[in-house]
């Protein structure tokens, strides 16, 4: 069954935009995932086709109806019903791996893209949307943030990677650690030379080297990744993967 995608939105035009292009677009074209992209406006009150307003109790800017809203999601999910209806807004929950795996599962999602001060509340309550937010930051409007989103869950899809990024989205998934860093020819380049351990083709000694050098990245980097893993360090795997255990007996 093909995972669809309906994005509701004043911008239609701005999709696929670069989820037409590279791993995503070509499932795309081979038809492994769908993209709707639904004009809110088609769904607007009146002659003027009105989808926001000024918001009670003052402030500026403006507010998506719940009317218009509701229509939106009414007909995107009579069209693929059963689908998980989400909120882009820097108000929500933070967008995690462990989310778009659950999102990559379904059958598809529905996805709201708010601009101006947001949208009516009531309608978000109504339809049990699950309002996320893709970092501590504002953009402008929803539309890449639901770019970020359906990216990240396509390329979960069955199809989407080759087995090379399959395999390196089953080591993040597994180990909870950011990545080693990469080097390739030349093995020297403006006097900087890659670490020697690279060069010397042994393997049991490169997988320690890339294993410590995740962890310190992570601990460097994300002391709240780091407080995670070590409050629960992950199993080694049959490959062996979890060594370095430098780190886990007493490195802060
Ligand atoms: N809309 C505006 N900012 C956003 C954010 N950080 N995440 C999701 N949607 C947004």
């Amino acid at each position: 069954m093909t995972w669809r995608a309906t994005v509701l939105t004043l911008f239609p035009e701005v999709f696929p935009g670069p989820l037409g292009a590279s791993l995503a677009g070509r499932g795309l074209r081979d038809g492994l995932w769908r993209l709707d992209a639904l004009d809110i406006r088609s769904f607007g009150i009146g002659r003027h086709r009105s989808v926001d307003d000024t918001p009670f109790g003052g402030g500026a800017g403006m507010v998506l109806r719940p009317d218009v809203v509701d229509a939106a999601c009414g007909a995107a999910l009579a069209e693929a019903p059963g689908r998980p209806l989400v909120a882009l807004t820097p108000r929500g929950e933070p967008l995690t791996q462990s989310t778009v795996r659950d999102l990559a599962a379904e059958a598809g999602v529905v996805l709201l893209c708010g601009r101006y001060e947001g949208v009516d509340q009531r309608v978000v309550e109504a339809r049990g949307m699950r309002e996320i937010s893709v970092g501590d930051y504002v953009l402008s409007g929803g539309e890449t943030a639901a770019m970020v989103l359906l990216d990240a869950c396509v390329r979960l899809l069955p199809g989407v990677m080759g087995a090379a990024e399959s395999a390196e989205e089953e080591s993040f998934a597994a180990d909870g650690l950011l990545e080693y860093p990469h080097y390739t020819r030349p093995a020297e380049w403006n006097g900087l030379r890659v670490p020697e351990v690279l060069l010397s083709g042994h393997h049991a000694d490169v997988a320690r080297w890339r294993r410590a050098e995740a962890e310190r990245v992570t601990r460097e980097r994300r002391p709240d990744l780091w407080a995670r893993f070590r409050a629960a360090p992950p199993v080694a795997s049959a490959e062996g993967r979890a060594p370095p255990l430098a780190a886990r007996h007493g490195a802060a």
